[in-house]
């Protein structure tokens, strides 16, 4: 996808042909900085900090990450991969990518694992973005059908699902981007998804890139606007979706879901096949919900009027505040999944459909 008309992903390989290069997403939209890592150390700091962030971008950046490590110590594979996968606890793609290259690399004499390790990170930043643009594809049908029928498609989002998410195009945004390139007449709600704002720092900035007409509301706005008519589908994208169809997805999901249910409004979610972890059946009660740092909570930052980058408290001093970074919303309230390999039902039948060798 383009920023300021030049074609990005949200990583790739440096001209040295090893170092790793990243959009650093804690200064979007004020500034567009690269940041070039060196060492799986660097690669894990980026995902905690959230210089990177968005399910299968994590995954992407600890593969490349852990290709970064086998340059010095191809014996430390498993270490190394322990490391990178203590970042984030909720998105299962960051487990997923580093089990794949763990297992590919597992094979290989420890002189040789570099090589391996630059291809495989780079087969899965592939596969992500070709994943991706199918996503768009499988998706664009929903809006094809509502435009024809309205003249005008409304689409909900929440979090940012979008190209930053992703090594490419994104999942959520990606029938958005494929609809909008079609010539249809669709407007995107952004969410502006607190406490981190990434639906109206980075979602916002990614569609205005790409020329989409959006508007940014405050979250609690989305039943309202259900309500009254001016919600056509609700798509967001998920960090883990389970084996009967249950969606781990940015905090205030869940509320979109129930109101968009109340409304008679469609509730879609887009995945990558990296995000289906069979191995977990109740989503609310089995997948662990990241807990960030207060601070998220009580504090703002984004520049003053002179464009100074500044830091504001907006709770009341002394304040205890909580910071549970995720929540689940039940199968029972996802009108259905959109992937890769095409759309299916938010169920155990749905996605076995879709993914039989995952539930051999
Ligand atoms: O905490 P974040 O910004 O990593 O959370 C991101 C989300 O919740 C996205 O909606 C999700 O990862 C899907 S990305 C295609």
């Amino acid at each position: 996808m383009k920023i300021n008309g030049q074609t990005y992903r949200s990583v790739w390989l440096d001209a040295d042909g090893w170092s790793v290069r990243i959009l650093d997403q804690t200064m979007l939209p004020w500034r567009v900085e690269q940041l070039c890592l060196q060492t799986a150390e660097q690669a894990a700091h980026a995902i905690a900090s959230m210089q990177v962030r968005g399910a299968p971008l994590i995954g992407a950046v600890a593969a490349y990450g852990l290709a970064l490590a086998m340059r010095s110590a191809p014996g430390d594979l498993q270490a190394i991969a322990a490391m990178l996968g203590e970042t984030r606890p909720t998105a299962i793609n960051l487990r997923w990518a580093l089990e794949r290259m763990v297992a590919v690399l597992g094979n290989v004499p420890p002189a040789e694992r570099a090589a391996v390790a630059y291809a495989e990170a780079a087969a899965i930043a592939d596969d992500d973005a070709e994943t991706c643009r199918l996503i768009g594809q499988h998706g664009l049908p929903l809006l094809a059908e509502i435009a024809a029928a309205k003249g005008r498609v409304n689409v909900l989002t929440h979090c940012n699902a979008g190209w930053l998410a992703t090594v490419d195009f994104g999942t959520a945004l990606s029938p958005i981007y494929q609809a909008f390139d079609a010539g249809l007449d669709v407007h995107v709600w952004v969410d502006e998804t607190r406490p981190r704002n990434q639906g109206a720092a980075l979602t916002a900035f990614e569609l205005g890139a790409h020329g989409v007409p959006h508007t940014v509301v405050a979250d609690n706005a989305g039943g309202h606007l259900m309500q009254h008519g001016l919600v056509d589908i609700c798509i967001v994208g998920t960090d883990r979706v389970t084996r009967q169809g249950d969606v781990a997805n940015k905090i205030g999901t869940y509320l979109k879901a129930l109101a968009a249910r109340d409304n008679g409004v469609p509730f879609w979610v887009a995945l990558p096949h990296s995000t289906l972890d069979v191995a977990v059946v109740d989503g609310v009660r089995e997948i662990p919900i990241e807990e960030r740092s207060p601070a998220e909570v009580t504090h703002l930052s984004g520049p003053d009027e002179a464009g100074v980058l500044r830091r504001i408290q907006v709770s009341a001093p002394g304040s205890a505040a909580a910071n549970p970074a995720f929540d689940v919303t039940p199968a029972r309230l996802v009108s259905g999944l959109i992937t890769e390999r095409g759309r299916c039902a938010a169920s155990v039948a749905g996605l076995a459909g879709l993914y039989p060798e995952k539930f051999t």
